[in-house]
């Protein structure tokens, strides 16, 4: 099942990564795809408020993984950047087996190399629309864990919750 999303601004994919990153829990890997500027960063410091982990989310020209811990008692968010990693074996040089289980692991550029750390991910694709701010946002989950949460989902922008 693929959800398909329409976001007008920046405001809206922060928001729309808020409520995602409410309903994430340690142990979920997301994989985020899309061009340089489509809105991974944006999105993840939307999940990193959902979540209630300490900040900044940048996009450290140097720094690939970076680890931000919860600040209520719920899981650390790890932050990764793989644009510059060379491939698969340096992916796996960063040991992200070893939090994953802990932590709600996020990858920016991850498509093709960082599924393999987990049977369940989510994939979220984010495409810009040249003419406007427009972004289009594509979930296609991989393992049972989604189903829930993409409802949940759906449910939450019918009530349309303050944040
Ligand atoms: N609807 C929108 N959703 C997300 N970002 C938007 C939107 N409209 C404009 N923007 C702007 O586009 C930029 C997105 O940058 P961001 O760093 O999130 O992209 P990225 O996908 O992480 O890029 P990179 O591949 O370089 O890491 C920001 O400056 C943001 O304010
Ligand atoms: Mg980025």
């Amino acid at each position: 099942m693929t959800v398909r999303h329409t976001l007008a601004t920046a405001e809206a994919t922060r928001e729309l990564g808020i409520r995602l990153g409410r309903l994430l829990r340690a142990g979920d890997l997301l994989v985020l795809t899309g061009d340089l500027g489509a809105g991974k960063t944006t999105l993840t410091q939307g999940i990193a408020n959902g979540l209630g982990v300490r900040g900044p989310i940048t996009s450290p020209t140097f720094v690939i993984a970076r680890v931000h811990p919860g600040l209520t008692g719920g899981p650390a968010l790890v932050h990764v950047d793989a644009y510059r990693l060379g491939g698969l074996a340096e992916l796996e040089d960063l040991d992200l087996e070893e939090s994953l289980e802990d932590s709600v692991t996020v990858v920016e550029w991850g498509h093709g190399m960082a599924e393999s750390l987990s049977d369940s991910h989510l994939e979220i694709v984010l495409e810009a629309n040249p003419e406007t701010e427009e972004r289009t946002l594509v979930m296609r989950p991989t393992g049972d864990r989604w189903d829930s949460l993409t409802t949940d989902l759906d449910k939450d922008d019918a009530e349309e919750r303050p944040c």
